[in-house]
């Protein structure tokens, strides 16, 4: 019988722009202040790119800082780049094509918009090229220089976000590590509550959309503290896996509060919870992949360890993932 082939995480890497943009720069360019920031989002700073930097420079970085730490080998024979952005350089060419050859991968390569759990369903496109056998090494970034986006006079949703990338090499790795199970989400009705809009000017209801970056905080608000648990015990039920076999919890970085709802319904140890909101803001498609880099850094993340992704953001959209982490 052919022997199955287990797909996993082998290298990461990460950066955020040297940057900083912290609430009292904020307080400087609107009506706003530190304490208000704080206490409703939890963020502190967030990094924000220079004039020079985008998506694209921002995720060639972190691949660099992948292969500092795992070796020039870690990316030779990436077969396909798989780029997840909320703020591509441009709608096209692929930001994904940008990265492949600045490394001269001979390597496919896209971009993946669904907004900040795209790195999540890109992970789950890499674990099944790989496990189909159709492909064999897989690069999947998580990158966003969303500043450059931002109305810093709409403090409504401005104050929320931050810049940065998550790198990851995608290949097959020893049975019994690796991913366990995903599940993706999309629900478009909620597509008017969170977006920047590109060509058109309504959405196929009639609803209009606005110039510029969209929120409504309190549906998103509530959408999340909804779906992130639910999301995690789905994904869990599906790799025949319990709360306790958890050893670490790695949530979209959206929102202090809504991160520790999630944990605190869950029932988990905020021990056993990654929060790095404070220091990168929102940072979409690359909150998970930099949360995770911070705890790799930090001694968190060991063989054998079981790891839940959870995320949401626009669509709206979600997904989640269970991965036994593989490597040393
Ligand atoms: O990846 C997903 C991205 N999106 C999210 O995660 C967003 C989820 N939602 C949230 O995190 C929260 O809804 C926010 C942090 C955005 C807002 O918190 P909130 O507790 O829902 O505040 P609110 O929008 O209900 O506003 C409360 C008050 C309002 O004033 P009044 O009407 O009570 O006088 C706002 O005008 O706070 C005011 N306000 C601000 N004040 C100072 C809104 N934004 C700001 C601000 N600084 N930046």
């Amino acid at each position: 019988m052919e022997k199955k082939i287990t797909a996993g995480i082998t290298a990461i890497g990460s950066y955020a722009p040297e940057k900083l943009l912290s609430n009292f720069d904020l307080e400087k360019m609107m009506d706003t202040n530190d304490e208000w920031i704080r206490s409703r989002t939890g963020i502190e700073t967030r990094h924000m790119a220079a004039d020079g930097e985008f998506a694209s420079t921002i995720a060639i970085r972190s691949v660099e800082d992948l292969v500092k730490r795992f070796g020039k080998k870690a990316i030779e024979g990436v077969d396909l780049v798989i780029l997840a952005t909320s703020s591509p350089d441009a709608l096209f060419p692929a930001t994904a094509s940008l990265v492949q050859s600045h490394f001269d991968l001979e390597a496919g390569a896209f971009d993946l918009l669904i907004a900040c759990p795209g790195w999540i369903y890109g992970l789950s496109v890499a674990q099944a090229y790989v496990e189909s056998g159709l492909l064999k090494k897989i690069l999947v970034i998580g990158t966003e220089a969303l500043t450059k986006l931002m109305d810093y006079s709409d403090r409504n949703i401005s104050i929320l976000f931050g810049d940065g990338a998550g790198a990851a090499v995608v290949e097959a790795v020893e049975a019994g590590y690796g991913f366990k199970s995903f599940i993706l989400g999309s629900d478009g009705n909620g597509a008017k509550h969170l977006g920047i809009r590109a060509a058109a000017d309504q959405f196929p209801d009639g609803t209009p959309i606005p110039d510029g970056p969209f929120m409504n905080g309190r549906e998103v608000f509530k959408f999340a503290v909804r779906i992130m648990p639910n999301a995690t015990l789905d994904v869990l039920k599906k790799a025949d896996m319990s709360l306790d076999d958890i050893d670490l919890f790695v949530p979209h970085q959206a929102n202090s509060r809504i991160v520790t709802a999630a944990a605190d319904k869950l029932g988990i140890d905020h021990e056993k919870m990654i929060l790095v909101v404070n220091e990168y803001g929102n940072t979409s498609t690359a909150s998970i992949p930099l949360a995770l880099a911070d705890a790799y850094d930090a001694g968190k993340v060991k063989k054998g360890d079981n790891l839940v992704f959870v995320s949401f953001g626009a669509g709206l959209s979600w997904a989640a993932m269970v991965l036994t982490w593989s490597t040393d």
